[in-house]
């Protein structure tokens, strides 16, 4: 398997870091592990809570050659890769909230943040930076209070066994990258469609103002989310963010 490790201690965020070895020409399969991030990212703009000793960051270098259209297709095979990583080294049981938190115990115990570099030739895709944060253990003294309601960690800390991280990280690579290289037989769907929170439930649609009450109908072959508003009419959405309790 064409793929090079590259460990750190602390860096800003491994996405980051993956960018500048992609811009110096890093092959396809590279992957940054840190132990710890100080501008770890998330989705939206926010932040990633990424402490030492509790957390798995890690970001993974992929050059696809597909439409931009098809992107979304990696990041929730990502999401379903990380999920069923998660769950075969802890046994922990996980579901995915659209598009591509991995969720435990009704908790959000990883996130994934891809971020596109287009080259400026031709418009096409360079090179895709699959980030993944996953929160193995719950920090001593509990997550900060901003995200205390919502985080889980995958492993108790009694029960967690020695040098877990490593090999949930090698899982979650070996599953990404496997995933990845069936794309076009959609592989990671049936296990993706199959974890997916909430479906025939009531959620909200996040917009930018408002939280819009609807019915998760379910998901479609490119991921997408179709949704019912209560007005009765249907919206299929590419991307965005839903939720099940009101703020
Ligand atoms: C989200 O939940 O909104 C996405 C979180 C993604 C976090 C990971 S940790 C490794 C990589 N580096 C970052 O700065 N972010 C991603």
């Amino acid at each position: 398997e064409d793929c090079r490790l590259c460990i750190y201690g602390e860096v800003a965020s491994t996405n980051r870091t993956l960018r500048e070895l992609a811009d110096e020409g890093a092959k396809e399969g590279t992957v940054v592990l840190a132990k710890c991030q100080t501008e770890g990212r998330g989705r939206r703009g926010r932040e990633f809570y990424s402490p030492a000793d509790t957390g798995l960051y890690m970001s993974i270098l992929l050059r696809p050659q597909m439409e931009i259209s098809d992107l979304m297709m990696v990041t929730a095979a990502s999401a379903a890769a990380t999920a069923e990583a998660v769950e075969a080294i802890t046994g922990t049981e996980t579901a995915i909230k659209w598009v591509n938190d991995v969720y435990a115990k009704g908790k959000k115990v990883s996130g994934i943040l891809t971020e596109a570099s287009f080259s400026l030739e031709n418009g096409s895709i360079d090179f895709l930076i699959v980030g993944i944060g996953v929160n193995v253990l719950e920090p001593e003294g509990g997550f900060p209070e901003s995200i205390q309601e919502k985080a889980g960690a995958v492993c108790q800390r009694d029960q967690c066994p020695e040098g877990i991280r490593n090999v949930l990280a090698a899982e979650i690579i070996k599953r990404v990258l496997s995933y990845y290289r069936t794309l076009p037989e959609r592989t990671f769907y049936p296990s993706y469609k199959e974890k997916m929170l909430w479906m025939g439930e009531k959620i909200f649609v996040h917009t930018a103002d408002k939280k819009k009450p609807a019915i998760a109908v379910g998901i479609d072959d490119r991921c997408s989310l179709r949704v019912r508003y209560e007005d009765g009419t249907e919206e299929i959405l590419r991307t965005g963010e839903i939720s099940v309790s009101h703020p």
